[in-house]
């Protein structure tokens, strides 16, 4: 795993938006696989910034998103449909027909599953897989629980996750209980892998996922095995890596 530490949130936007950025013009067809959650708003703002400079074309780039809201429509602004449209699609020249997020109104589970399974294996693999940090070590909605699951399914949020997410909605008893999720054999597959966290808060379980044992009680200490992790943490959030 390469740890690059930066002084603060813009730096590590600005470092991760870097190694995206690298990406698409190394390979304008590249695949994303893209996260949502506050952490990588500000390496979004950087994209939207260096496309509308002129400096980046997505023209050609597809994208597979990790997750979405069981019971969410893409009109509720808490769906990551939503979220990735306001964030980063609306404001750069990405083709939508090419952008994949798991369909939350699928009340069926696994015909949405497989759905979703046959997206990603049909895109060839992700190139670079982008993601966010849970405070529980979710990758995803990969809550931590004994087994690793290998592809698209669908989760219960643990009460950790319910809670975290809390503050985007009016009433607790509004965030989704259900969510569809990319599996953590999917997010491996990825050739590479790239992580922003962020705060204080994030410390303890980025201390973990990086020098405590491989568990799926710590999903995302899993990437210890993969081959091309880069993990992009601000001071704060590596305050307690030795
Ligand atoms: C979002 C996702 C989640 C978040 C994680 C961290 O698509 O998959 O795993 O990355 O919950 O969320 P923030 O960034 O809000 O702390």
């Amino acid at each position: 795993m390469k740890l690059i530490q930066t002084k603060d949130y813009d730096d590590m936007s600005r470092k991760a938006a870097n190694i995206i950025s690298a990406q698409v013009i190394l390979k304008p067809d590249s695949v994303l696989g893209l996260a949502t959650g506050s952490t990588p708003i500000g390496t979004y703002k950087k994209l939207i910034e260096w496309y509308q400079k002129g400096d980046l074309d997505f023209s050609d780039v597809r994208t597979v998103n990790l997750d979405e809201y069981k019971g969410l429509t893409k009109e509720n602004d808490q769906s990551y449909y939503y979220f990735m449209n306001e964030n980063l699609f609306k404001h750069i020249n990405i083709d939508l027909t090419k952008t994949n997020i798991p369909d939350g109104t699928e009340e069926d589970a696994k015909k949405e599953c497989d759905r979703y399974n046959h997206v990603i294996e049909s895109m060839g693999g992700i190139d670079l897989q982008l993601l966010g940090l849970g405070n529980n070590g979710h990758i995803g909605f990969n809550e931590p629980c004994d087994t690793f699951d290998k592809l698209t399914h669908c989760v219960t949020l643990t009460q950790s996750t319910i809670d975290a997410n809390a503050r985007f909605f009016e009433k607790i008893e509004d965030v989704p209980r259900y969510a569809y999720t990319m599996g953590i054999g999917q997010i491996m597959s990825a050739k590479k892998v790239l992580v922003v966290v962020n705060g204080k808060g994030k410390a303890e379980i980025l201390k973990k996922v990086i020098e405590g044992p491989v568990t799926p009680f710590v999903p995302a200490s899993i990437l210890q095995f993969h081959p091309d992790v880069t993990i992009v943490a601000d001071e704060e959030a590596a305050s307690l890596l030795t």
